[in-house]
């Protein structure tokens, strides 16, 4: 009963007592909270120096979890490499093996871009760990049967490297950027071939233990051998001599399409045997929502919380790409494919999304549009259109984008007029008699400009009759908006690092996994959402003024700032330049025949940079 809508009738000079010592009380919290974090340390870049290692006497969650992850980036901050040889002590230690070739070339190239972070790419090792169980020969192999295929078939887009020449298969803009991108480091870069996913959703399915297997293999085969039996440069190899000589059919793709109801079927086999995923009827939710949602409901392990292993049987009904998939090409063969995204159960190989790089209005963050915090308006503001999946009259409501647009619409929950169980900010613990439709009217705005693809008309007419389109909006416009929530749509959303780099707050949920999610922290750069979204009232409440509340705008403010600061630090277009550098020289030297010996083995005290 904490924000407003107490007016039912009897003790109301109680309820306005009350409302006032919490005001009273807010005010205080307000006031010390403000003091505290404000004054050992500069407001947006705490680098270096100390963080306030303060809370409040009963701080919000939200409150434990900025702080938790201040000190995380602290001391990401403080350990990252410095120089070339702490770059590449630190690589041996952690893989276990010499960087590849050209690595010293590599990291002249990031400092030449102005690299915040040499250490931060554990996704490229992650991703291409599994492909050392193929031999060099097979993996080139396999790349030219996959490219050979039918295109229709293996919704690829392919390209050889020859001499420094870089030559698409098609003209596909994906593709078209993706050249661009290798345009730029294909001096660095030994003849290869390259297979790129078209599609908006990921391919490759592994069962777990063909993926324990592989990885055990990357694994044995680790090693240091001494400099003088180390070359640092790729082996010459003719690719078309090779394909010339090839005999008998090459290796397919084996691909699929969706077999069963729900993607989730098809994931099992990729978790762990003790996963949720594949014990839903012997384990217990709570237990497993435990390891990722605070009591309160708030995302404390963003990982965790898009691990379809963990996650998959709560949602698997309430998002579209794993209920109702617009559609899936997949492959349980491991399969050297780069993608844009996955899921965490996905073994392609991410790279930075091709709209990333792609000079488009409509993603591109244009800061003259921008204001500054204080003047935008108190709202959370989303716009997008009608995807996530196939949209039937009995499945729509289930949808992930639809089901956030009912979240935002005072008029459907005033039908239903039923309370809400928050967790309130002033008492700190749940309250189950919170009226949403008041605090929706006035600050939660989401809604579809176009609403298209339906099933079984294309028009969606039966769709309108739920919901109605509203005004396009320019990119620009949505940052008068404090807050921005990033839904899912196929597959990523493009516009998150827009959001990112604006000075509104982002606020994320996903199930998907994009290059860069390792170095961006949740709770310091944004928010995190749970895919069910059942905690974003209690977000919103604690960020938004109300009746008794002060609103924590500070703490918005401050997440809002931090995230634009670190955007424009780690997710420029040099910040790509440099992932695709590194993650095509450890590419290239899978491929290389000589792999065990080609690398860089110095001890990097000659690169001063
Ligand atoms: C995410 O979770 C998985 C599974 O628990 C783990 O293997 C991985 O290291 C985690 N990644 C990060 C960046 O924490
Ligand atoms: C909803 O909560 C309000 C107080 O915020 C209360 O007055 C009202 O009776 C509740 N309604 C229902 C249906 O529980
Ligand atoms: C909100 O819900 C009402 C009632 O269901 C519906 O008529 C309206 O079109 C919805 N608004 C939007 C923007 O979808």
């Amino acid at each position: 009963m904490l924000l407003g809508n107490g007016g039912n009738g009897t003790p109301i000079r109680r309820i306005f007592t009350m409302l006032a010592m919490f005001a009273v009380l807010g005010m205080l919290v307000n006031w010390v909270w403000v003091i505290r974090t404000n004054s050992p340390t500069s407001f947006i870049a705490p680098y270096g120096s100390e963080i306030p290692n303060v809370l409040p006497a009963d701080p919000h969650p939200i409150q434990r979890l900025m702080l938790e992850a201040d000190q995380k980036v602290l001391t990401i901050e403080r350990t990252r490499s410095r120089t070339f040889s702490e770059t590449v002590t630190r690589y041996r230690k952690k893989y276990g093996r010499h960087p590849p070739p050209g690595f010293d070339k590599w990291y002249r190239f990031a400092r030449e871009r102005g690299i915040w972070n040499v250490d931060d790419f554990d996704q490229i090792w992650h991703d291409l760990r599994p492909y050392w169980r193929y031999s060099p020969k097979e993996l080139r192999r396999l790349v030219r049967g996959i490219c050979n295929e039918e295109r229709k078939v293996a919704h690829l887009s392919c390209f050889t490297l020859r001499n420094g020449k870089v030559t698409p298969s098609d003209q596909d803009w994906r593709a078209t950027e993706f050249k661009k991108m290798l345009e730029v480091i294909k001096g660095y870069l030994p003849d290869m071939d390259i297979a790129m996913n078209r599609m908006d959703q990921p391919r490759v399915i592994v069962p777990w233990e063909d993926m324990q297997a592989a990885l055990k293999v990357e694994e044995s085969s680790r090693a240091l051998p001494s400099i003088d039996k180390v070359r640092n440069e790729f082996t010459k190899i003719d690719l078309t001599e090779e394909e010339n000589a090839e005999e008998g059919p090459l290796p397919t793709g084996e691909w699929f399409g969706m077999k069963t109801d729900n993607y989730m079927d098809l994931a099992n086999v990729a978790c762990p045997p003790e996963s949720y995923a594949r014990n839903p009827d012997t384990m217990s939710r709570k237990a497993v929502e435990a390891t990722y949602k605070l009591e309160s409901g708030f995302v404390k392990n963003f990982n965790l919380s898009s691990d379809l292993c963990t996650v998959g049987p709560i949602i698997k009904d309430k998002h579209g790409f794993l209920f109702s998939p617009s559609s899936v090409s997949a492959s349980n063969k491991l399969i050297p494919i780069f993608g844009e995204c996955k899921v965490n159960i996905n073994s392609d190989i991410l790279f930075p999304a091709n709209m990333y790089y792609k000079n488009d209005p409509r993603y591109v963050y244009n800061p003259s549009g921008d204001i500054p915090w204080p003047q935008k308006s108190p709202t959370s503001f989303w716009r997008g259109i009608t995807s996530g999946g196939v949209q039937t009259p009995e499945n729509w409501r289930n949808l992930h984008r639809h089901r956030f647009v009912l979240l935002s619409n005072s008029t459907e929950l005033s039908l239903s007029s039923t309370n809400t169980t928050i967790f309130s900010p002033i008492t700190n613990s749940f309250t189950s008699s919170w009226s949403p439709v008041e605090f929706v009217k006035k600050h939660l705005d989401a809604a579809f400009p176009r609403i298209i693809w339906c099933v079984p008309d294309v028009d969606c007419a039966w769709l309108k009759t739920f919901l109605s389109t509203v005004p396009k909006v320019k990119l620009t416009d949505t940052f008068r908006h404090k807050f921005l929530p990033d839904i899912d749509g196929h597959s990523f959303s493009g516009r998150w690092h827009a959001f990112l780099k604006s000075r509104s707050l982002g606020i994320k949920a996903t199930i998907f996994r994009e290059w860069h999610d390792e170095r961006l922290v949740p709770w310091r750069h944004f928010v995190p959402l749970d895919n069910t979204f059942e905690e974003f009232y209690s977000l919103m409440v604690f960020f938004l003024r109300g009746p008794g509340w002060r609103g924590a705008d500070e703490e918005a403010a401050r997440m809002a700032e931090q995230g634009r600061e670190w955007a424009g630090r780690v997710l420029r277009r040099e910040d790509i330049e440099v992932y695709m550098l590194r993650l095509m020289l450890e590419y290239a030297r899978l491929l290389d025949d000589e792999r065990d010996t080609v690398g860089y083995a110095g001890t990097g005290e000659e690169v001063s940079v």
